[in-house]
């Protein structure tokens, strides 16, 4: 399966901090922003990779994570001109994905939970059609609603509707099989002139092959389009790396988990920095066994289950 994080946009509703900077460079804590979504993909254990943003800004995602193989996966890079939509992604990496199966991450989405990681690997596991994630959110009328009954089956799927059928919203993060490309093709620019991701699951739920996983109250997602969302999230990361001392979307840390960074790799990118970061990927090297620091935590026990 490839991976896709989109990172377009002008980031109008970030000005002025986005009329220089991409949106997806910006910090989230200690962290640049693309870093929490590349992380979900990795920890799916997808490792190609397809970053798209904008022309001025490809060499800075270069410069940032070249070609990826500091993380163990394989980075590559394409533009998208103009932000004519999220579905576009499947147009620009039609070669890229090569007739693979694809998920795809925005890149301002980030998510906390127990069980993501065995989560993920089950939808990919298990992918047939599209594979969307619903959230319950205070407000639904910003974002994509799916409504869908009690079998978890999808009955309807609407773009920022004026009046919701449900409390759910659907992240941005989409699992696809290999038909997507063509479907993405059949798509018409919707009102506002994008090419809706929604009308692409529309057309999935039209063949009855749309499914929804729910991630319950335990779940965080954000979605860090304003100035009080990038707010809030930079505190939401602080204060669980500050609570529990584990950093959130480490993508060293990920890495060396997933066993595809060799400890004396991990060394020299602790050397890198001279910081508090520095010190915590050292004191991961410094671990003498990573399986058991891993099976000390619930959710790490469940993963390593899932990866057997
Ligand atoms: C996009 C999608 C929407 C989805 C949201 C998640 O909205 O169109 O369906 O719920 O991402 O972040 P946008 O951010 O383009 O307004």
């Amino acid at each position: 399966m490839k991976g896709i994080i989109l990172a377009g946009g002008k980031g109008t509703r970030l000005y002025p901090l986005t009329l220089v900077n991409n949106k997806h460079l910006l910090p989230v804590y200690q962290k640049p922003m693309i870093y929490y979504p590349l992380s979900v993909l990795m920890l799916a254990d997808i490792r190609d990779i397809l970053i798209i943003t904008t022309p001025q800004d490809l060499e800075r995602f270069q410069t940032l994570l070249g070609d990826g193989s500091a993380y163990g996966i394989r980075l590559q890079y394409a533009v998208q001109e103009k932000p004519n939509g999220i579905a576009e992604a499947f147009l620009i990496g039609e070669s890229f994905i090569a007739g693979d199966q694809v998920a795809l991450i925005l890149g301002d989405n980030i998510f906390y939970g127990p069980g993501f990681t065995p989560l993920l690997r089950r939808v990919k596991r298990q992918l047939k059609g599209a594979t969307v994630f619903g959230h319950r959110v205070k407000d639904p009328r910003r974002f994509g609603v799916v409504e869908f009954d009690d079998q978890k089956r999808v009955l309807s799927i609407e773009e920022k509707p004026v009046e919701p059928k449900s409390d759910f919203a659907i992240t941005g993060l989409y699992f696809y099989d290999h038909n997507v490309v063509d479907l993405a093709r059949q798509l018409k620019k919707s009102e506002r002139g994008e090419l809706e991701i929604t009308d692409l699951n529309a057309l999935y739920l039209q063949q009855n092959r749309l499914n929804v996983e729910l991630l319950g109250r335990g779940y965080v997602w954000m979605d860090v389009g304003t100035h009080e969302a990038l707010n809030e999230a930079s505190e939401f990361i602080r204060h669980i790396e500050m609570r529990q001392g584990f950093k959130v979307g480490c993508l060293e840390e990920i890495s060396y988990y997933m066993k595809t960074m060799s400890k004396k790799d991990l060394l020299r990118h602790a050397g890198r920095f001279k910081n508090e970061y520095g010190s915590y990927l050292l004191d991961i090297a410094k671990r003498q066994h990573v399986q058991q620091y891993w099976e000390e935590h619930e959710s790490r026990r469940e993963w390593i289950e899932n990866a057997k």
